[in-house]
């Protein structure tokens, strides 16, 4: 599997993120969504992902010198232009420049005809991937490979019947992909096994900003792996702030004090976004017919009132 252009459809929080990761590892992205504003939304993502990496790089050196001042060590000019030199940006500002000129946006899905890979990142609904795999199947080339971002419907559901059927998979990346290196690799009923191998070894040879990326063989599932285990994790964190037993703040630094997270259930909700954790819980609790993954009535009643974490503003947090 070799690729050198690609297509993501969804220019939300997840397909502009992953086309800034394709970008990143040498790969020209075309980005879709459905209306320009949408579209120029995502591309702005894309600046806004590499602009912080590059700044992160630029001020690598001033940071370790004014760790070195903040000790009381006066370094001689030598020596600062030697801690300059040693911490040259990794990830300079041309380099920044040529990730973001491999990212291109477009409202229709022509560029998409030559892509090797396409990765459908829209809502987490059914009936709105799977047109959107309709159409990638009518446009794509024989040879390219039709992915989905899904954290957890059916991939044999979403490419039942199509042309491409066999070379359909999940491709799940989690938020933000720039940071965390993990991809579910999943394949349908009718996947070719040789397809799964291969997305493995290629996204095996890439990097994230921090690390190589990681890619997991996972059997299709509902939720896959992470997910199935997440959303009982956040229900329960919900239940538990519902009946009072402590506050979000407190559950939150009770997960990473005490279980030793990185992010509370809260954070990481908001984080994910507060629809997209319901549409996740939701599908597990239809397909799995178990209690444990029905969302609960705090969940539902946020995402109602428009809620939906971070990218709102307001979600189990305020954001400024
Ligand atoms: N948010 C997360 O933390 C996260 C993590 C892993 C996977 N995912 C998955 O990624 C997918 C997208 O999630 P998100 O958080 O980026 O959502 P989002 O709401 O930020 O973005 C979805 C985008 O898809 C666009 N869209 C909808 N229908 C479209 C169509 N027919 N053609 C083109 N664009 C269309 C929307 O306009 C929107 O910009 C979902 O399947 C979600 O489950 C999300």
């Amino acid at each position: 599997m070799r690729v050198k252009k690609a297509g993501v459809v969804g220019a939300g929080a997840m397909g502009s993120a992953i086309a800034e990761l394709l970008a990143f590892n040498g790969i020209d992205v075309w980005l879709n969504d459905v209306s320009a504003p949408a579209v120029e939304q995502g591309l702005a993502r894309v600046r806004s992902i590499v602009e912080e990496l590059v700044r992160f790089h630029e001020s690598r050196a001033d940071r370790e010198l004014e760790k070195i001042r903040e000790l009381g060590v006066t370094l001689t000019a030598e020596q600062v232009s030697a801690v300059r030199s040693r911490l040259a940006p990794k990830v300079s500002r041309s380099r920044g420049e040529e990730i973001l000129a491999r990212v291109h946006g477009t409202v229709d899905l022509a560029p998409f005809r030559d892509v090797d890979l396409a990765i459908e990142a829209v809502f987490e609904q059914e009936a709105a991937k799977r047109s959107v795999f309709e159409s990638l199947d009518r446009l794509l080339g024989d040879g390219a490979v039709l992915a989905s971002n899904t954290s957890s419907l059916s991939i044999s559901r979403l490419a039942r019947g199509l042309g491409h059927v066999r070379s359909t998979l999940v491709l799940h990346f989690f938020n933000p992909p720039s940071q965390l290196p993990l991809v579910e690799v999943a394949g349908g009923v009718d996947t070719r096994e040789e397809l799964l191998d291969e997305a493995v070894e290629l996204i095996a040879g890439w990097r994230n900003h921090r690390y190589p990326m990681l890619p997991i063989r996972v059997k299709e599932s509902p939720g896959y792996l992470v997910n199935r285990i997440l959303v009982p994790v956040l229900n329960e964190a919900c239940f538990a702030l519902e009946s009072g037993v402590a506050s979000a703040r407190d559950i939150d630094a009770a997960m990473k004090a005490g279980a030793g997270l990185p992010m509370g259930p809260f954070e990481l909700a908001d984080l994910v976004g507060l629809d997209v954790s319901l549409e996740v819980a939701e599908s597990l609790a239809r397909e799995f017919g178990d209690p444990k993954y029905r969302p609960s009535v705090l969940l539902k009643h946020l995402v109602d009132a428009g809620h939906l974490g971070r990218k709102t503003g307001r979600g189990f947090y305020e954001y400024a």
